[in-house]
């Protein structure tokens, strides 16, 4: 069964995202909040698209903490030792530059990030960047490239306060705050360049399965907050322990097997939280992957855009 179908959610675009021939297109997964699952999601989104059959390729832009970059290490040593036939995505970690002066770091960090970016972007179908809890230059760069920005958010006020200042009495949103105002200044950037305008949508992450008044509340904040400042929102993974097993050996839920032939068993909560992460693939609304060249005809690869592509 495809996942690249438009989700029943009537807050989402009804049509799918057009692929820029030659290119990959980028998803950005962000939020300057660290610990909202972004690194997660993003192994369980490339595994999800390469079942799929479309490539992928990673790009790990906090690899201080290196989570997505152990992943895929523990993915391909899981694979090895098991002798098993795992999806892994092509992938390469940016690091941030030493340099004393800033302004060299900049250039350095920029010039070293659009040559990790350049294979992928010519060759795969997609390429997801991972991106630190924080605001640093790199980060930046990538939200500059993004065609789709992804932000997991906590299902908690403390998270959301990235996004946006709350009136504790009224619930209203006051005002955007910081990261809001971080991919508002990058898509503005992005526009100068001549990029297509960004599909940024925000998930909420570690959903608990009460009704809690909190989780309520979150949903409506959201919602008038997606209307102010430009995003959609899905809804998103609930929390479950499974996530934080998986790592130690690279697998996502979507590897589990029946009987366990990788990893844990499936059982039950397993399949409704898988089903939840191919609700989350569907609902970004990414474009198919890019039909199969016939070997007679090899594609030419063109040059790499100086900047996003232009509409
Ligand atoms: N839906 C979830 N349910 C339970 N734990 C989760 C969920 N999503 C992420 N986690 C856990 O939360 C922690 C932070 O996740 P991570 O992906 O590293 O976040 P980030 O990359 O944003 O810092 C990890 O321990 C991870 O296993
Ligand atoms: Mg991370």
């Amino acid at each position: 069964m495809s996942t690249f179908q438009p989700a029943a959610n009537p807050s989402i675009a009804p049509v799918q995202a057009e692929r820029v021939p030659g290119r990959a297109h980028v998803l950005v997964i962000g939020n300057e909040k660290g610990g909202s699952g972004k690194s997660t999601t993003a192994l369980h989104i490339a595994v999800a698209l390469m079942s799929d059959g479309a490539s992928v390729a990673t790009l790990d832009l906090d690899a201080r903490q290196g989570t997505l970059s152990r992943y895929i290490e523990n993915r391909t040593a899981f694979a090895r030792r098991k002798g098993l036939d795992l999806p892994i995505p092509t992938h390469a970690a940016v690091t941030a530059s030493s340099l004393p002066d800033r302004a060299d770091a900049d250039a350095d960090e920029e010039a070293r990030f659009e040559a990790a970016l350049e294979p992928p972007l010519l060759s795969a179908d997609f390429v997801l960047i991972d991106t630190p809890g924080s605001d640093t230059n790199l980060s930046r760069l990538a939200h500059t490239w993004a065609d789709t920005l992804l932000t997991p958010l906590n299902d908690s006020f403390i998270d959301l306060d990235l996004l946006a200042r709350v009136d504790s009495d009224t619930l209203k949103v006051v005002r955007p705050s910081v990261y809001a105002e971080a991919v508002w200044k990058q898509r503005q950037v992005r526009a100068v360049q001549g990029g297509r305008p960004v599909d940024w949508i925000v998930m909420r992450n570690r959903l608990s399965s009460l009704a809690a008044r909190n989780k309520r509340d979150m949903g409506n904040v959201l919602e008038s907050l997606a209307k102010r400042i430009g995003f959609r929102t899905t809804s998103g993974l609930s929390e479950r322990v499974i996530y934080r097993e998986l790592f130690l050996n690279g697998l996502t839920l979507l590897d589990l097997k029946r009987g366990g032939g990788a990893g844990p068993s499936l059982t039950l909560s397993h399949v409704a939280a898988r089903q939840e992460v191919r609700d989350l693939v569907a609902a970004l609304n990414l474009p198919p992957p890019a039909p199969v060249a016939s070997a007679a005809e090899p594609a030419t690869p063109e040059p790499m855009p100086e900047r996003p592509a232009a509409e």
